[in-house]
């Protein structure tokens, strides 16, 4: 009972500054000068900027906590939110200040979390870039996906997710029209992440940034999701470019002809980026067929297995019957 009060509370205190964060931007000068100006450069929409909830928090350390206790919010659930923190000298500072705000929703459109962002686009200090809530009784990264609200009646009609990076990329994609789509938030794939998907539908098309960061990032994700019999395709945007910058590039008429001409079966992807990579070295070409296999090997489903054992049997001209010889050894060791 007592928990389950200090959620509701923390709750509450989360929709307060998730107000508060929106009616600075909206109607206060410095949110209008520099919050509406930041997101207007680039290319959001007002009606996109309205659904998405986004916010701003004003240059001063203290502008949110000093609001929220007049409003007779307690410290204690201020703290415990993560929206303030206490410094050595006892008093309360705001974790965001200075930021545009991306608030993050539970699929029940609860809002559990923000993601605050440095105003100059072109800051080289990466660690910076968005400050997070951190963990807290209500927010546990590893189950949230930001996006997933807005995201899930597009999922269950198109019967498919595409999953990104970023919040600027769920975004960007629900004003070039492609609304079933979630961000992983920069972070590892979790299970329970995948599973939250896995309720509204089996189709998933990974669509990471595309550079050496995002390809890696694509690699992993793709066993985890096979493991959770996932159908997984993959979709490589232009090197350097991210969901976000191809929208600002490209009209939604464009940006769907790209993804139905580069979206392929993982099993393509990752045979096409390794081919690239091994050539015709023999000792490389056999790391390459170990790693698909490996991948194979995870997915729980035997027909679905066997069908990619043909099919990577053909890309790599191998033998159907050492793949499945290899595959079920795998199997077999991961018992
Ligand atoms: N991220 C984070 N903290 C960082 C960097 C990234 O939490 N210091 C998360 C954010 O959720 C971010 C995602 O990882 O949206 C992807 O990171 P990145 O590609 O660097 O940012 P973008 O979303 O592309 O943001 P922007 O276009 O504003 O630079
Ligand atoms: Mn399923
Ligand atoms: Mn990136
Ligand atoms: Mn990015
Ligand atoms: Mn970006």
């Amino acid at each position: 009972k007592q928990a389950h009060d200090l959620r509701e509370s923390l709750f509450v205190v989360n929709q307060f500054a998730n107000d508060y964060f929106q009616n600075i931007l909206h109607n206060s000068i410095e949110g209008q000068r520099i919050g509406m100006t930041y997101f207007r450069g680039r290319g959001f929409r007002d009606d996109i900027i309205k659904k998405f909830q986004l916010g701003y928090s004003t240059d001063s350390h203290k502008a949110f906590v000093q609001a929220a206790l007049k409003q007779g919010y307690k410290e204690e659930f201020l703290v415990k939110t993560g929206l303030c923190y206490r410094k050595e000298d006892g008093s309360l500072n705001d974790r965001f200040w200075g930021r545009v705000i991306f608030p993050v929703h539970t699929l029940s459109g609860k809002v559990v979390a923000f993601g605050g962002r440095v105003l100059n686009a072109a800051t080289k200090n990466v660690q910076m870039k968005y400050v997070n809530s951190p963990e807290s009784e209500i927010y546990h990264k590893s189950k949230e996906l930001y996006g997933i609200y807005f995201a899930k009646q597009a999922i269950v009609r198109q019967d498919r997710c595409f999953l990104v990076e970023g919040y600027t990329d769920v975004i960007s994609m629900h004003q070039s029209g492609i609304e079933n789509v979630v961000a992983s938030s920069g972070t590892a794939l979790t299970s329970d992440q995948i599973r939250l998907i896995h309720r509204f539908t089996n189709n998933i098309t990974v669509l990471y940034d595309g550079d050496g960061a995002g390809i890696k990032a694509s690699i992993r994700g793709i066993d985890m999701l096979l493991e959770e019999g996932m159908n997984v395709k993959v979709c490589l945007l232009p090197d350097g470019d991210d969901p976000d910058s191809f929208a600002r590039k490209h009209n939604a008429t464009e940006y769907q002809a790209y993804i139905n001409g580069h979206e392929v079966d993982f099993i393509h992807f990752k045979t096409n980026l390794l081919l690239a990579e091994t050539g015709k070295d023999p000792i490389k070409k056999a790391a390459l067929i170990s790693s698909i296999v490996k991948s194979i090997s995870v997915i729980p489903d035997a027909i679905v297995r066997s069908v990619y054992i043909r099919e990577c049997a053909q890309l790599l001209e191998m033998n159907e019957k050492i793949l499945v010889e290899a595959t079920a050894k795998l199997i077999e060791q991961a018992k």
